[in-house]
């Protein structure tokens, strides 16, 4: 059993309470912008997240104007983000907290976790940061931070790993009050500012002297993580096809990747520009224009996508009317049933109504 300092608090809140950073979601924040911003701070840069953090509160204020709001409208606020689930998550449970606790964010552990989209670190920064309850919020800063501080030398990667922190961190939090919130972000602030994955600043840190891995010299050493697996790659042909001053666009299927967004059109493996004129002649598209566009590459979490673009302009948005060919057998696949689906859009219809993801914005 690993155990921590008590005077650690003292010191980490004597630090925090001297540094803090300013930050829009920090300025008496009630639990729903806890919430918000949290569920934002997950995976995204908290200089990213500034700017999206402040529009959505300013137009989706609180519990209610969430649940209300149309999941179109709600994605187009979470442009640019990623991880589309993360918002529709938030409206789920905003619907049920409507319905089963009038609107209020309970003050449940349990009762959070059980919200669609609220793991164990997200209902422990509700509780600690805006209700001032004694909780641990455990994320892969604070993780960091506490493995260091505690010599401790269990794989980060591993769920129990992260349990084992949160009982350590037990003893240290303070009772009550303010002081809650200020430890669970005190921890976040040390892990990003000073606990630094590679080359921590340890001659600046406020506990460096309660830090078994700087007392042993581990801190390169720790948190130990077991090897990665490899992402896949897969390499994708993505069109920007326009007609006029329309773009064509598609909707991603209900499920998988990206559910019910908006993307450019593509298909899967690299085509050759022979092959993609082929592929609108069959199907009695006139091709104006074809250009190589650069290869891109956009990476999600388990995922590569190696995307080779083409501009690909077209005399009509629908087929001439004879010598139609049937479309041959491989271009038929589900996956890209091409270029039946399309949608054919304005700049400004782009702009404002549908949710593409940042995966293709360079060659929008
Ligand atoms: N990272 C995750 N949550 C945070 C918060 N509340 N403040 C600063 N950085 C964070």
């Amino acid at each position: 059993m690993l155990e921590l300092n008590v005077h650690i608090r003292d010191a980490l809140l004597t630090w925090y309470r001297a540094s803090m950073r300013t930050l829009p979601w920090r300025d008496a924040p009630t639990p729903y912008h806890v919430w918000i911003s949290e569920i934002m701070l997950q995976q995204t840069r908290v200089e990213a997240v500034r700017s999206y953090y402040t529009r959505f509160i300013d137009a989706i204020p609180d519990i209610p104007s969430l649940a209300a709001l149309e999941e179109e409208t709600l994605l187009k606020y979470w442009q640019g983000l990623g991880y589309y689930s993360r918002a529709r998550n938030l409206k789920r449970a905003a619907q049920e907290v409507m319905e089963k606790y009038n609107g209020e964010l309970p003050r449940d552990f349990d009762a959070l976790l059980s919200l669609p989209g609220i793991g164990r670190y997200t209902a422990g920064a509700i509780l600690s940061i805006a209700y001032h309850l004694p909780y641990p919020a455990v994320d892969g800063n604070v993780l960091r931070v506490v493995m260091r501080l505690a010599g401790f030398s269990l794989d980060i990667l591993q769920d129990t790993t992260k349990r084992r922190v949160e009982e350590a961190l037990l003893p240290i939090l303070p009772d009550q009050g303010k002081s809650c919130s200020d430890m669970t972000q005190a921890f976040m602030d040390l892990g990003s500012s000073i606990c630094l994955p590679k080359k921590p600043l340890c001659l600046c840190c406020p506990l460096s002297s309660f830090c078994r891995a700087y007392a042993d010299d581990l801190t390169d050493a720790l948190p130990y993580r077991s090897p990665k697996k490899k992402r896949r790659i897969e390499k994708l042909t993505v069109l920007r096809l326009s007609c006029q001053n329309q773009l064509a666009i598609r909707q991603r299927s209900s499920e998988g990747l990206l559910a019910n967004l908006w993307e450019l059109p593509h298909l899967n493996d690299y085509y050759k520009k022979q092959s993609l004129l082929d592929l609108f002649d069959d199907r009695g598209y006139d091709v104006t224009h074809i250009e190589k566009l650069p290869v891109k590459k956009h990476i999600f979490s388990h995922i590569e996508w190696h995307m080779q673009g083409w501009d690909i302009k077209l005399a009509s948005t629908s087929p001439k009317a004879t010598g139609v060919k049937e479309a041959p057998a491989a271009y038929m696949s589900s996956d890209e049933a091409f270029p039946d689906q399309l949608v054919w859009a304005s700049e400004e219809d782009i702009a404002n109504r549908y949710s593409i993801p940042t995966a293709f914005s360079y060659y929008l």
